[in-house]
């Protein structure tokens, strides 16, 4: 059908430059032909995986292997082998391949036990939800197992290798700035590296905890960097462990301080291996829950973790103009302001379990001048949520006070607030009186103001608790 059409054509284009024009067209379409039938194949035909190591291999020497899934809307649910190679039997399933969309390498990091990453379809899954892209899965597996010290030998030859092809690529018509290279953990250096190797024009790299591990101390040429990319990013969920401590990019989200994650600690994680890595890839995990868009994660550019706990960063003023950034696919985060910042510390609250998103909480306080210090417990209500629990510590010589907590819902869906006197158990704590108490959700949502409640004392063992009127 397609060809005689085309023939047809041919025959009226008398112009020599134009018939050449037409023969490389009947030869696209003819790939096209072959690639559909491809498609239509795919059902029957075996889906590509990752490749398995095993201890026993490891030993014997298995060498570095690169290879690389191809992930599209046409095959989003059956990755095909990709390879350039002319030659390769594959050849036909690269014809997904579409060199005028954008592209998103996801590039896995140490696998201490040889295994497949288990999260990558998830990922490949959610990105392609979102956006029309091609997206290649860098498996190399047999370099990134066992010992990582001699994974961390392979990770520049890993960049080497996708160098190579992405050159191929662009040879093909992609160009460097429709590259969104994605790496977890150990990963997110091999792409830096990749980044330092294009001389940082490459679109996008996104750090989901880059690995910390012997790059804490490395020079910037030999870790992920701001320079490695137009736009670099990163999400910091284990930097006393397992991740980076440093801001390594442009943007640098430190998940409720960057170190411990909620829900970690006391793991339901059945594993001492899951329970070790359980901040670690928290990182991975609440991007994918961005991507899906079920709520917003925004985050606020502060100088430390404390003093964003203080309350002293609950707007996006200064660097970022008003706007906060926002973790996920959108444009340098949603930031406009240019030229870009480097290495921005910002910080937000998530929750334990997905989507993760917490609701930013600004309390604040003033108590009668205090003989002692003292503690009290505030708790935060919302009917079918965890209960939000904030130690408060009050000082002699200070009236006010500030905090910052997260809250699994919205400030105008907090049913009730709790204060306790908790300092009584090791010494005799007198009452406390509370001029005021506030809360406030920040950013300002649905335009909503503080919630405040006057004149407050509290007795020893006499818990105070007070009612809100729901206004959503
Ligand atoms: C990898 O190993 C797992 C478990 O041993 C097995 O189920 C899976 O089929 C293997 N995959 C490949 C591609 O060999
Ligand atoms: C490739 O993507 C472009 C841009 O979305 C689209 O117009 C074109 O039809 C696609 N080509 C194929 C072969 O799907
Ligand atoms: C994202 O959404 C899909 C479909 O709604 C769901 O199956 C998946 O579990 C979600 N993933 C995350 C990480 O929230
Ligand atoms: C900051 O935002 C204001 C309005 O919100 C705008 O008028 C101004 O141009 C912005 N400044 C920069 C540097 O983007
Ligand atoms: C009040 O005392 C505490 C502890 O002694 C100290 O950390 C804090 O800086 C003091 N605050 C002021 C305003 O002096």
């Amino acid at each position: 059908m397609f060809y005689s059409v085309d023939l047809a054509l041919l025959i009226i284009i008398s112009n020599e430059e134009m018939v050449w024009k037409w023969i490389k067209v009947l030869a696209y379409v003819s790939m096209f032909v072959t690639s559909t039938v491809g498609g239509e194949d795919v059902s029957r035909m075996k889906c590509a995986d990752f490749k398995n190591t095993t201890w026993l291999e490891y030993k014997q020497g298995a060498k570095l292997q690169v290879q690389y899934l191809l992930l599209t809307r046409k095959n989003a649910d059956c990755a095909s082998l990709f390879s350039q190679d002319c030659l390769s039997h594959t050849k036909k399933h690269t014809s997904y391949f579409n060199s005028s969309l954008p592209t998103k390498v996801i590039v896995h990091g140490y696998r201490a036990l040889g295994s497949k990453p288990s999260w990558v379809s998830g990922l490949a899954q959610a990105l392609l939800r979102e956006e029309d892209v091609n997206i290649l899965v860098v498996d190399w597996v047999y370099g990134a197992s066992f010992a990582y010290n001699r994974v961390v030998e392979n990770y520049k030859e890993v960049a080497v290798q996708i160098s190579v092809l992405i050159n191929q690529l662009m040879k093909d018509g992609s160009t460097l700035e429709s590259f969104h290279f994605i790496g977890v953990s150990l990963g997110a250096h091999v792409c830096g590296f990749v980044g330092t190797l294009f001389e940082g024009k490459l679109g996008r790299i996104t750090g989901l905890d880059p690995a910390g591990p012997m790059f804490k101390s490395a020079d910037p040429f030999d870790r992920l960097d701001s320079s490695d990319a137009l736009f670099v990013e990163a999400i910091h969920t284990d930097s006393d462990y397992f991740g980076i401590s440093i801001p390594v990019g442009h943007m640098d989200f430190f998940l409720n301080g960057g170190m411990d994650q909620a829900g970690c600690a006391h793991s339901r994680f059945p594993s001492m291996y899951g329970y070790v890595i359980c901040d670690h890839m928290r990182a991975l995990h609440v991007y994918m829950s961005a991507l899906n868009n079920s709520c917003l994660l925004v985050g606020f550019p502060c100088s430390s973790y404390e003093e964003f706990l203080a309350g002293k960063c609950i707007n996006c003023k200064g660097p970022f103009n008003g706007t906060c950034p926002q973790i996920g696919l959108l444009k340098n985060n949603g930031i406009t302001v240019s030229p870009l910042l480097n290495q921005e510390k910002v910080f937000l609250l998530t929750t334990d379990a997905p989507p993760y998103c917490a609701h930013h909480i600004l309390v604040e306080l003033k108590v009668s001048p205090l003989d002692k210090t003292a503690e009290v417990q505030l708790t935060l209500i919302s009917a079918g949520y965890p209960e939000t629990e904030l130690k408060l510590k009050l000082y002699t010589n200070e009236t006010g006070c500030k905090r910052v907590t997260g809250h699994p819902e919205w400030l105008c869906k907090i049913d009730s607030m709790q204060l306790k006197n908790t300092g009584a158990r090791i010494y005799r704590q007198g009452n406390i009186h509370f001029e005021y108490i506030c809360i406030s959700e920040f950013p300002r949502n649905r335009g909503m103001d503080p919630l405040c409640v006057k004149n407050i004392h509290i007795g020893r063992g006499v818990p105070w608790s007070h009612d809100f009127v729901q206004v959503c």
